[in-house]
């Protein structure tokens, strides 16, 4: 079971259970250390960027530009291997939260307060298909794998290449994750693996999916 918050009292599945909305969500007795619940994140709502290790990862900044702009406070959870595609200091410098990647160890404060929405940009073949058989073997995965249950609205930017998005599975993984309600974005498979189209990848189409979603 991953570390992160799960929402006392939050519905049970069938169907992502429904939340409040983000903006109305978040209330002055959530989100203090003292309860355990992460650092405080000055009202706003909290959206968790998930980064995975494709090659566009690095343009993320562009996407938590976009989010704080529309009065997100911003958090970036990166798979191991996304780190490496990430500049570190840069992306925490813009969040002013660290970047969380690994479990905390027990007793340890949560670095970030729970998310009121999750954008995963760029998502990988291996990390979609993974999240979609309820693998959570990365934090992100943890995250992402109980999100579903928390009620939490997820919208993901899959980023691969042609061949990829070929195999059968990765087809099941979509449509599993569109039945558990995650929003799910229309970036066309790359033939160049190695940039993923960053020229073209839309990192504002996260925020698009989830903007419903804060409607009161
Ligand atoms: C330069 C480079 C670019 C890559 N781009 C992609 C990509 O766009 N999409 C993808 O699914 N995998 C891509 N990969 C492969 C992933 O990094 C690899 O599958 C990794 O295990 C994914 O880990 P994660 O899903 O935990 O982030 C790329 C690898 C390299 C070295």
């Amino acid at each position: 079971m991953s570390d992160e918050p799960t929402k006392p009292g939050a519905p049970a599945p069938p169907g992502r259970p429904r939340r409040k909305p983000a903006a109305a969500g978040r209330s002055a007795s959530r989100g203090s250390s003292a309860s355990g619940e992460g650092p405080a994140s000055g009202g706003k709502p909290f959206l968790y960027v998930v980064v995975c290790a494709a090659g566009v990862a690095g343009g993320v900044g562009k996407l938590i530009t976009a989010a704080q702009e529309r009065n997100w406070d911003v958090g970036v959870v990166a798979t191991p291997q996304g780190l490496g595609f990430i500049d570190r200091r840069a992306v925490e410098a813009q969040t002013g939260h660290p970047i969380r990647s690994a479990w905390r160890r027990p007793g340890d404060p949560r670095p970030l307060p729970p998310p009121d929405a999750i954008a995963v940009a760029p998502a990988t073949f291996n990390t979609v298909n993974k999240w979609a058989a309820g693998i959570s073997d990365t934090l992100a995965l943890g995250i992402l794998c109980e999100a579903y249950g928390s009620g939490v609205p997820v919208a993901v930017l899959p980023c691969l290449n042609a061949a990829q998005a070929a195999h059968p599975a990765y087809r099941q993984s979509l449509e599993r994750l569109r039945t558990m309600g995650v929003l799910i974005g229309s970036h066309e498979p790359s033939a160049q693996p190695e940039t993923g189209g960053a020229d073209v990848f839309r990192w504002e189409e996260a925020l698009e999916l989830l903007a419903p979603e804060r409607a009161p």
